[in-house]
């Protein structure tokens, strides 16, 4: 009984030991990918990108359709009301191609949240 006792309490010892270890593993982590989510989408890890990808061939610096609404940067976004009513609310932008379910989440927790940098 006794052995079996001690048996058990190494064997728990060294889960525990595995446990922690391993969740240490876990946390140091300095520049591993952070993955986007609702709250913690930014401009700068999220919607950024997506405007670019997704917007500037037409309303870009070069872009055919700039005159009406030109993107250059956050501040484009943030101080036209225009740009999260056609991609959120009557959904007729993107022209030409269409958001995931996902990207329009994001987007819309985005704006909720401010436009955070
Ligand atoms: C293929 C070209 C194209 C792309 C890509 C595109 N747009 Fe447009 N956009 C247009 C055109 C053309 C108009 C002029 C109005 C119309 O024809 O619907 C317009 C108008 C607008 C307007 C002003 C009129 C309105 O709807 O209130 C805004 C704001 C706008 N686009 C935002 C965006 C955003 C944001 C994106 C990306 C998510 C985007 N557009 C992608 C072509 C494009």
């Amino acid at each position: 009984m006794k052995k079996l006792n001690s048996f058990l309490l190494s064997a728990s010892l060294i889960a525990l030991l595995f446990a922690c270890s391993k969740k240490q593993a876990a946390e140091i982590k300095p520049d591993g990918p952070t993955t986007v989510t609702t709250a913690n989408v930014t401009y700068s890890n999220f919607a950024g990108a997506l405007f670019q990808n997704k917007c500037a061939s037409c309303h870009g610096q070069n872009g055919a359709i700039r005159t009406v609404w030109l993107f250059n940067g956050l501040a484009s976004i943030k101080n036209d009301v225009r740009v999260a009513n056609s991609v959120l609310v009557t959904k007729t932008m993107p022209k030409g191609s269409t958001l995931t379910a996902n990207e329009l989440a994001l987007l819309q927790a985005w704006f909720d949240r401010n436009t955070p940098e």
